[in-house]
């Protein structure tokens, strides 16, 4: 369905191909451009909209890139800020495939352990930080070098500076 405004109106487009992450937590769309690296200077034409209304979650943000699929270690990391998002391939107008994303066992880098004396935030030498995911729901992750738990607002934290 398009998204509507209170008249009925198409609030945003359709596009022809491309991804559409759906059901973003409003007010975390920018998040997930960010997670992904996205900074606009790729040249791919992106549409975002904050705080639309939905009938599943009362409100959601939704992120539109246009002729890109995203890998499949991307869409992990999607799950690390919007773990509710539906991720939509888009092939001429028609969504060709629908999936949710669901965080991994293992997440490596992307995210920065939370002890600033742990071995993965040394500047010289330093090891790639590693965390396995010890809950999903509400997303919790413990350090692989110091054991630090690093929960959902941790995480939040760092893609909103
Ligand atoms: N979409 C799009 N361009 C298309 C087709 C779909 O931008 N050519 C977007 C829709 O606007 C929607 C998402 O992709 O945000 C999923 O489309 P669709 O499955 O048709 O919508 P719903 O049935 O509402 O999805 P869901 O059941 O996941 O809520
Ligand atoms: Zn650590």
């Amino acid at each position: 369905m398009h998204e509507k405004d209170p008249t009925g109106k198409i609030r945003i487009v359709k596009i022809k191909d491309g991804t559409v992450i759906d059901h973003i937590r409003a007010g975390h769309a920018l998040d997930v451009l960010r997670i992904l690296g996205i900074t606009g200077k790729e040249g791919n034409i992106v549409t975002l909209a904050m705080n639309i209304s939905s009938s599943k979650i009362e409100r959601k943000d939704i992120v539109k890139i246009e002729d890109r699929i995203l890998k499949a270690e991307e869409l992990d990391r999607i799950a690390l800020v919007a773990p509710e998002a539906t991720i939509n391939l888009i092939e001429n107008y028609e969504v060709v495939q629908k999936n949710r994303v669901e965080l991994p066992n293992i997440i490596t880098d992307v995210i920065q352990c939370t002890n600033m004396r742990c071995i993965t935030n040394k500047e010289r030498e330093p090891i790639q930080a590693k965390y396995e995911v010890v809950s999903k729901h509400p997303t919790q992750l413990k350090c692989k070098y110091c054991w630090t738990l690093i929960n959902e607002d941790d995480i939040i934290a760092q893609f909103c500076s």
